[in-house]
């Protein structure tokens, strides 16, 4: 359910919310809870196609909507895409780093490169964005919501790679809070738990064994791109206005039963592709 049903619509009329990743999946579904209140929107991503069909998508909000390719892996490209984005739509009140990649990978067969991808577009990546949108988050006392995983505080199997740049995600956010708060900047994290319909939970869990996995989470159900969005529209809201360095987890409290069902599932996972 879109957050309009619980905020007012004009909560971030006027402001201009950027994420990046946001051509698919949970990002896409935050951008559009933003629409949906408001926001003009500007989206980047690896792909073309995708970027134009999720522009089409929020700017049936009657919304503004600047897409822009960039691989947030390369600092000059995100640079650029926030300059037009500004020229557009004005200096940025929300950042959203939300681009990552994930496979599951046993660590002894995972190599450097494969290692080094996914520390390059989630946390290399949720930094080029940081430090490139720092002049327009000072003009406007922005805020900052990085996307997170539970992979960053709880290790789970063939996830070496995705847990090592989550971990710094979350830490980098809390240097930023740290650091940037001198200039009226918010950051935070969004943990999500399985959410569905979207590519991570494809690339993760087997759709066969749903019901298990339903089963080990405290409120019964997956979660929704919407769950997510409602998260990121409350901590970008005033309502959050004193909230800054914090990881919020929004899983249904998968996490206190830890990650023993996510390693078997990987590992069958694992073998059915072998065999
Ligand atoms: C082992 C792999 C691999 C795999 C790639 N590599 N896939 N290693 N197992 N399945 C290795 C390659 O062999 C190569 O190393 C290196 O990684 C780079 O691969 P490329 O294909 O050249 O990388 P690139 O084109 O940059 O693509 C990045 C990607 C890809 C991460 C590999 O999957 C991607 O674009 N993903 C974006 C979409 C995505 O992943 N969405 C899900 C996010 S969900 P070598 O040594 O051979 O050169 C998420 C969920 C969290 O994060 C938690 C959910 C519960
Ligand atoms: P997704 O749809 O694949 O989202 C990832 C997005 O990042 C894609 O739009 C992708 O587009 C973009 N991207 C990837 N590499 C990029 C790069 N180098 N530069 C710019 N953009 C790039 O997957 P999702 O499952 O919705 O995941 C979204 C976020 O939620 C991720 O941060 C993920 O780690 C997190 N998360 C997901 C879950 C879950 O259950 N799905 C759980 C916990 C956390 P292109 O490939 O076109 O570039």
């Amino acid at each position: 359910m879109l957050v309009t049903q619980y905020f007012p619509r004009d909560l971030f009329k006027g402001k201009t919310v950027f994420v990046t990743g946001g051509g698919s999946g949970i990002n896409l579904g935050v951008a559009k809870n933003f629409a949906a209140l408001g926001a003009n929107i500007a989206i980047c991503g690896r792909t073309q196609d995708k970027l134009d069909a999720s522009a089409a998508d929020l700017r049936a909000f009657g919304t503004e909507v600047c897409s822009v390719r960039a691989d947030v892996r390369d600092s000059d490209a995100l640079e650029a895409a926030f300059e037009k984005a500004n020229a557009e739509l004005g200096p940025m009140d929300v950042l959203v780093c939300g681009a990552a990649g994930n496979f599951l990978a046993p660590a002894e067969k995972l190599s450097a490169n494969g290692f080094k991808t996914v520390v390059d577009i989630d946390l290399l990546g949720s930094f080029n964005a940081t430090r490139n949108a720092f002049e327009q988050l000072k003009e406007t006392r922005g805020t900052i919501l990085y996307i997170s995983a539970g992979m960053a505080y709880m290790p789970h199997a063939f996830q070496v790679h995705v847990g090592a740049a989550k971990a710094g995600i979350d830490m980098m956010m809390k240097n930023i809070a740290l650091e940037w708060g001198r200039f009226g900047i918010r950051a935070n994290s969004i943990v999500p738990g399985p959410i569905e319909g979207t590519e991570g939970l494809k690339r993760l869990s087997d759709p066969a064994e749903k019901a298990k996995l339903i089963n080990a989470i405290p409120l019964r159900r997956t979660g929704t791109v919407d769950d997510i969005g409602q998260a990121a529209a409350f901590l970008a809201s005033p309502l959050a206005s004193y909230i800054t360095g914090c990881v919020v987890v929004c899983d249904g409290g998968q996490n206190l039963l830890g990650s023993a069902l996510f390693n078997l599932g990987a590992e069958q996972m694992l073998h059915a592709r072998q065999e």
